[in-house]
């Protein structure tokens, strides 16, 4: 692996690709960008950020959160979702719903302090990945297209239903549910994103998954960036896991779910599929797994909360589990065929 980009050296490099991205979320003169962070961590992109924000004639806006108990390092508040204790911070809240953007560098991901602020009409974008991620996968209007293309072919469908050779077989009621897309910026009111992405996800109706998901060798666990070596078998019923079967693999899956004690972290979370072609497939990668989750022509399957989709389930044991090679179809028709984008409007030039 190379050498990791110095951030306190790079502030001019990090400058420049934060202002591209300011461009594609359309900040313009007199907007107000807070920059979000939690106890001083990410200090040289703050200054890059307020850097590019003040070039493009918007105020800069630095909330820094000093929680009570220390500070989270975002790749570990993945794996503990939603509690963050902002909310407390009526000072912090205030600037940030008052923005314009936000640009999230703690991770609020699945909070109700992120609701509040995307309600307040502020947009966000979540950006934690490391500087070579982020201009690795740096976001573009064809994949916005891609994925909305797939949104509405998404809105459409009734069910959606996924296989693999490994004996997948299930099928999620999605008729009139909400949609989460992720291409990497926002530019609406309100909207939340996160760069890097690649891909959208909705939710089954309640009790609406059936069936059975067997993870394959080669498959991704997030976030205990795990990859799979053996057969783990999950069995749904009614929007619930009822059973994880396997070897010493599913065990520890079992395990790790059971450590939350909590009864609503076996509810079935969001599903989609990956559209972004520059996407690696490799778990030793730097950062939260957004290669994997963003994967062109992965299926993202997912459990535990999903108060990001409208929902109230708000279960701190959230698993992104993206697997390869899988067989997706909307209301009967192949959306995915064994890891293949197969509608010519969501597929990547030359794929
Ligand atoms: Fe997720």
């Amino acid at each position: 692996m190379s050498t990791p980009f110095d951030e306190a050296a790079g502030i001019d490099a990090m400058t420049r690709l934060f202002r591209a991205h300011l461009e594609l979320c359309r900040v313009s003169p007199g907007e107000t960008v807070a920059i979000l962070t939690e106890g001083g961590q990410f200090a040289a992109r703050v200054r890059a950020y307020e850097a590019a924000v003040r070039a493009l004639g918007a105020e800069p806006r630095h909330v820094d959160f000093r929680p009570p108990g220390g500070a989270t390092e975002p790749a570990a508040r993945l794996g503990n979702v939603g509690r963050s204790g902002l909310g407390a911070d009526r000072g912090a809240m205030a600037t940030l719903k008052a923005s314009d953007l936000v640009i999230d560098m703690m991770l609020l991901l699945f909070s109700q302090e992120q609701l509040e602020i995307q309600q307040a009409g502020a947009r966000i974008v979540l950006v934690v990945e490391p500087f070579e991620t982020l201009a690795r996968l740096f976001p573009t209007e064809d994949l916005r297209r891609r994925v909305e293309a797939a949104e509405r072919r998404l809105a459409r469908a009734g069910t959606l239903r996924f296989t693999n050779a490994a004996g997948t077989d299930v099928t999620y009621d999605i008729a009139d549910q909400p949609i989460l897309t992720e291409y990497g910026y926002a530019d609406q009111p309100g909207r939340w994103d996160h760069w890097p992405g690649g891909f959208l996800a909705t939710t089954a109706r309640p009790r609406g998954v059936n069936g059975r998901v067997v993870l394959a060798a080669g498959d991704l666990l997030y976030p205990l960036m795990r990859v799979v070596g053996e057969p783990i078998g999950i069995t749904i019923r009614d929007g619930m896991i009822v059973d994880i079967a396997g070897g010493a693999e599913a065990g520890a899956l079992r395990e790790y779910i059971e450590r939350y004690d909590d009864p609503r972290a076996y509810a079935i979370s969001h599903i989609g599929w990956g559209l972004n072609e520059r996407c690696e497939w490799d778990a030793t990668l730097p950062g939260i797994g957004m290669d994997g989750r963003a994967y062109y022509g992965n299926v993202l399957f997912s459990t535990g909360p999903d108060t990001e989709l409208g929902g109230t389930n708000d279960t701190a044991c959230h698993l992104d589990i993206p697997m390869r090679n899988c067989t997706l179809t909307l209301d009967g028709e192949p959306i995915v065929a064994a890891g293949r984008v197969m509608p010519a409007d969501m597929r990547a030039f030359g794929r």
